[in-house]
This record gives structure tokens, sequence and C-alpha cells, in this order.
């Protein structure tokens, strides 16, 4: 009672009365994160707060699934699930409710600055595909404050439709699912999709809902001692792809640096069952997930790499690069390649002391790069370079770069790169004359013609 009394005294009746109505509305879908989660929400930060904040963590809602929204000069309206590239801008159009984006004005177009490329240069990940996980953030949040502007809308429907804030309480108790923990969500989630009474779509519900749960590190060490995990392994080879899909995608959510579950699923038998996964034919969005998973489980776990190259993974991912319809997996094979090599590198490069000693004596093990070389991923990688998309280019580009030590000798005789990099520098230097003229003197497409011309130089 008492803490009833402090929320509601600070509570702003708003706040309450948009959360009864995430609540009411969202109780009908069971594909929407579901009506717990709306009312978890209902902690005391957040009922203090008006301007809340979702926590939204680093590899939210896997970005790999949000569509791209290609900025002009005009404003242009977001579709739902849409990102936007970093440096955008972004606004909520009030009248309509609808978020748009266009492309920064040139006098102030200083959001993409060379600082922010650089940083975003600095990290490329599968999971951000051309944007910053800030950027992402930035986003994601917009996307919420826009649900909110809308529930705002439907604040007077719903003032005439609820009696007084204390019969709202009542109206709390009654749904009985007030102040729950992530925690008991969590075993909920699981019995519904471990059951054997849910349907499919309850259970495929289920799994969507644990992913957000299992963001949270220790969410997601709870999720082990629940049995959650192993059950998430055991989906990766079910007869329904639609399971298949979300069990990898609640995997990859839990993997996500979280070295305690690396090493259990890892001991579960995860790393076998993704690459079947991707060595067999499957729906795309089955296998996008399983690389996702796969990602996740090997970033910063050199016990996985060796491992993964053991199983013959390497020539798994080399394998979708002759399968059909799978096009959209190779940049992500590619930026995880990038990633594990220059993981290493940086390792083996920093000052260490003698806890380090044993991690790096882990990634000796990892014989990735002869690997790469053996299996002609140089030209595998090199062939990208031809893809439309600058983001695209700016990741292969990197690739390239740090494989460059590796594959001179390949490079040096391939007509075609050759080619292709004279092509890219004559678009580059175009484009850098233009954004120069614009005023960006350190700009994007700058960037790229300085990668471009440098490897050029090397292969001289
Ligand atoms: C899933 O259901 C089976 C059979 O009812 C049960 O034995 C098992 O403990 C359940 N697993 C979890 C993690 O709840
Ligand atoms: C998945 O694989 C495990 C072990 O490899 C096996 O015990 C289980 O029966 C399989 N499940 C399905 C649905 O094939």
């Amino acid at each position: 009672m008492s803490h009833w009394a402090s929320i509601l005294s600070t509570a702003a009746k708003v706040n309450l009365l948009i959360l009864v109505v995430s609540a009411v509305f969202s109780w009908s879908s069971l594909s929407d994160r579901v009506p717990e989660f709306a009312l978890t929400k209902l902690e005391e930060s957040d009922i203090k707060d008006d301007s809340r904040k979702e926590p939204i963590t680093e590899d939210d809602a896997d970005p790999e699934d949000l569509e791209v929204f290609y900025p002009t000069h005009q404003w242009q309206t977001i579709r739902p699930g849409q990102a936007v590239p970093a440096g955008s801008h972004v606004r909520l159009n009030l009248q309509t409710g609808d978020r748009e984006a266009k492309l920064p004005d040139s006098e102030n177009g200083k959001s993409d600055t060379r600082e922010e490329r650089r940083k975003r240069l600095g990290k490329v990940d599968v999971d951000s595909n051309a944007f910053t996980s800030q950027e992402l953030k930035k986003v994601l949040a917009k996307m919420k404050e826009s649900e909110k502007a809308e529930r705002k809308a439907h604040e007077e429907e719903v003032r005439k439709k609820f009696r007084p804030i204390e019969q709202l309480k009542e109206e709390f108790e009654k749904l009985n699912v007030k102040m729950e923990t992530d925690y008991e969500i969590m075993v909920k989630l699981i019995g519904k999709f471990n059951s054997s009474a849910s349907t499919l779509d309850e259970k495929v519900a289920a799994l969507y809902d644990l992913e957000y749960y299992v963001h949270q590190v220790d969410n997601a060490k709870d999720f082990l001692s629940m049995g959650g995990l192993q059950l998430m392994i055991n989906g990766l080879n079910s007869t329904e792809a639609v399971l298949k899909e979300h069990a990898a995608f609640v995997l990859g959510a839990a993997l996500s640096s979280n070295p305690k579950v690396q090493i259990e699923a890892i001991e579960g038998g995860a790393l076998q069952k993704l690459l079947v996964i991707l060595a067999t034919e499957q729906p795309l969005a089955v296998k996008k997930k399983a690389l996702f998973a796969l990602s996740s489980m090997l970033r910063h776990f050199p016990y996985a790499q060796q491992q993964f190259l053991k199983l013959g993974g390497l020539q798994v991912l080399r394998s979708l690069f002759r399968q059909k319809g799978v096009e959209t997996l190779h940049v992500r094979v590619v930026t995880l390649l990038y990633d594990l090599i220059v993981e290493k590198m940086l390792l083996e490069d920093s000052q260490h002391g003698d806890q380090m000693e044993e991690k790096i004596q882990q990634y000796r093990q990892v014989k990735l790069v002869p690997a790469v070389v053996e299996q002609d991923w140089c030209v595998v990688v090199s062939n990208l370079l031809a893809m439309p998309e600058h983001d695209t280019r700016e990741k292969v580009l990197k690739t390239v770069g740090v494989l460059m030590a590796f594959c001179k000798e390949r490079y040096r005789g391939d007509q075609a790169l050759s080619t292709t990099l004279s092509l890219l520098r004559s678009e580059y230097e175009e484009l850098a004359a233009e954004e120069q003229r614009e005023g960006d003197k350190d700009g994007y497409f700058k960037e790229l013609l300085g990668s471009v011309n440098t490897i050029i130089q090397e292969l001289r």
C-alpha cells in the first residue's frame, strides 16, 4: 500500500494512463512485446522520470533486421522498423505523429564529422550494419518517443473509459501482473515455450519476448540457470523453421558479450547446430539468425574460434558464397572475419601483463589467417567491392586492408580487382570533390577514397 502511495504521489497521472493504455492495447496481441513488458516498465525510476529512456542495449532488436532508410534533402517519413543512416536528421512530425528524416543541411551538416565517421569505421560489426550502436540507440529511442506520442493521442479516449486514479490501482491489482521481476517473467516465458499445450504462435511469441530480456547480462545468467539456454540450443534443430529462427535469435542475444553463456553454449553443443543450419538448406531468415548467433558466440572467445576452425566452420561460411539467395549474408560474413582477425591482432599488439598471457596463448591456437588464405578468401572478399552500396564497400575495403598482408600476391595478379579499384577511385574522387564543394573538407567519401588509394599503392 505504501508502495503504491509513494508511486501515486510521484507519478504523473499521464504516465500511469499511458502505461494502462499500453497494457490494454497490447493485451490481445501475442506478437507484441507482451503486457508484462509494458507493466514491468512500471518501475520507480520510470515513474519518477518523465523523460524515461528504455534501457536499450548494444545489440537490441537485432539491428540486422532493420530496414534501411535512404535520406534525401527533403523530410521523408520513416516507416516502422526502418533504421536511419548515421548523421541523418530525425524529427517527429507532431501533426501526423510520423517520424521523418533527411540529410543534414550542409551548413549544419556537422553531425557527420570526420570524428564520428572514424568512430564508426573503428567499430564495424555484423550487428550494427551501417550504423553505430549509438545511432541505432538514438533511432530506437526516437521510435519509442513517437510510440509515446501515439499513446498520448489515446489518452483522452482512455480518460473517459477509465475511472479515477484510485480505481486504476484496483485495475492493476486485478490484472495481477504488477511488479513482476524479470526473473518471474522469464520463468513464465520459458514455461510457455516449453509447454506442449502452447501453439506454435505462442511459442514464437515467447521467444520473441525472451530475446528482449536476455540482453541483460544478469538476466542471461538467470536464463542459463533456468535451463533456458539448453532449450534454445535444442530449439536449433526443431522441425519448425520459425522456432529455429527465433531460438537462434534468443541465443545470439544471450551470448553477446557474455562469457559465461558463451562457455555453456559451446558445451551444450550450440556451435555444431549453428553450423548445421548454415551448411544445410534453410530459409534465409533462419540462416541470418544463425549467423548472428554464431558471430556472438565467436567474438572475444578464442576457444570457440578454435573449435569453429576444427569443425570446418570457415568452410561452411565459405560455402555461403556458392549458394544462391543468401547474398545478403556475404557482407556479414566478411565483417565477422574482419572482426576476428583484428581482435587477435589488437591483442597481440597490446601491452599486456601476465593475466593476458593465457588469453594470448589461446589466441595463438586460433589459426584463422592460414585457413583464410588456404580457402582463398582473399578473392571472395575483394569481389564484394563490386557491390553498389557505399557502406558495404567501406567494410570490404577495411577487410581488404587487413588481408593485404597475407593476400598481396594474390591481389597483384588479379586484373578484375585492379579494374574495380580504378573505377572506385574515379567514383570517389568525384564524390569527394562534391563533398568538398559543399563545405565538408574531411568527409565520408574522402575517407573512402583514401582507403582505395592506400590499397592501390600497396599493390604497386
Ligand atoms: C521442459 O519440459 C520438460 C517436459 O515437460 C521438462 O522435463 C523440462 O524440465 C522443461 N524444461 C524447462 C527448462 O523448463
Ligand atoms: C535435436 O538434436 C538433439 C541432439 O543432437 C536430439 O536429442 C533431439 O532429438 C533433436 N531434436 C529434433 C527435434 O530433431
